[in-house]
């Protein structure tokens, strides 16, 4: 199940975050303002030059399902999401939800908008509160931009090994070797990272260590119905289940360059909630 469909049909909770109630509340409907024929109606706010500029961006460089971007391409977009502040979406680090350092009790939730979604791409925000956890999830078949406007926060991704790198070593066919991409903390602003479907670091895991907004640009998004379902893992050291000796000599590499991962229900505690985005708007091209 894909994070976005966990949305469909779920009753939205009373979500505010801090003040950022004014730009984004809770959403009672499905309707996001897919088309948009009439300008007064469709644009609650202007366009932000950055995002629109985004947006005109993502319409010529993703061209649908089964297709990459070219080099080229991804590095316009990389371009442009370097250099997007937090006001290009209309957030701001006055906002009380981002000057929040304590830790709630329980699992944090972590609340989800749609800026704007069609067959070949979407353009979403995350935000995650202290010690909120998206744990390792995939993008099949995807190439994802990530861009931390705000906080900071751990990030840890993998892409599949070569499978043949441990032959008959593994011990469990629910077990798959997976190599390590990054494993690392980012305070924002930082550059873009982005991921492709079997490189960059596919599979990724966010723990906010202070509030956190993360501008994620999906191409193409999410869908069940084309495959592209969303799929959950936990990780362990190779050394868990290989010995040592084995792991350096198959690998090459040494054990911590690689991870077992092994695919997991979604978790029962990750509380994702959809709002409604009312920040800066998107016009399309033939508005
Ligand atoms: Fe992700």
């Amino acid at each position: 199940m894909t994070m976005e469909a966990r949305l469909v049909g779920k009753k939205r909770s009373n979500v505010v975050l801090g003040n950022t109630n004014n730009i984004i509340r809770n959403k009672n409907n499905n309707n996001n303002k897919k088309r948009c024929i009439n300008t007064k109606r469709c644009s609650t706010k202007k366009p932000t030059m950055a995002l629109q500029k985004l947006f005109v961006a993502c319409t010529e460089v993703f061209k649908g399902p089964g297709t990459v971007p070219p080099p080229p391409d991804v590095q316009n977009l990389r371009h442009i999401l370097d250099n997007m502040t937090p006001e290009d979406v209309g957030l701001s680090t006055d906002l009380l939800f981002f000057k929040s350092s304590g830790v709630a009790k329980g699992t944090p939730s972590i609340t989800y908008t749609t800026i704007y979604k069609c067959e070949k791409f979407s353009m979403c925000l995350f935000f995650l509160p202290p010690s909120a956890v998206i744990p390792l999830h995939n993008h099949p078949g995807m190439t994802v931009f990530n861009k931390l406007l705000l906080g900071t926060m751990h990030i840890k991704s993998y892409d599949w090994a070569d499978p043949d790198k441990l032959d008959d070593s593994v011990p469990s066919s629910q077990l798959r070797l997976a190599r390590l991409k990054a494993d690392n903390v980012f305070t924002a602003p930082c550059n873009t990272s982005v991921l492709y479907p079997t490189t960059g670091g596919n599979i990724h895991a966010f723990t906010a260590i202070t509030p956190c907004a993360v501008l994620d640009v999906f191409g193409p998004p999410y869908s069940k119905e084309d495959g592209r379902d969303c799929s959950y893992y936990r990780d362990f050291p190779c050394s868990d289940f290989i010995e040592d000796g084995s792991v350096d000599e198959a690998l090459g590499e040494g054990r911590n360059s690689y991870g077992m991962l092994e695919e997991i229900e979604m978790p029962k505690d990750l509380k994702m909630q959809g709002i409604e985005y009312l920040g800066p708007q998107v016009m399309e091209t033939r508005c």
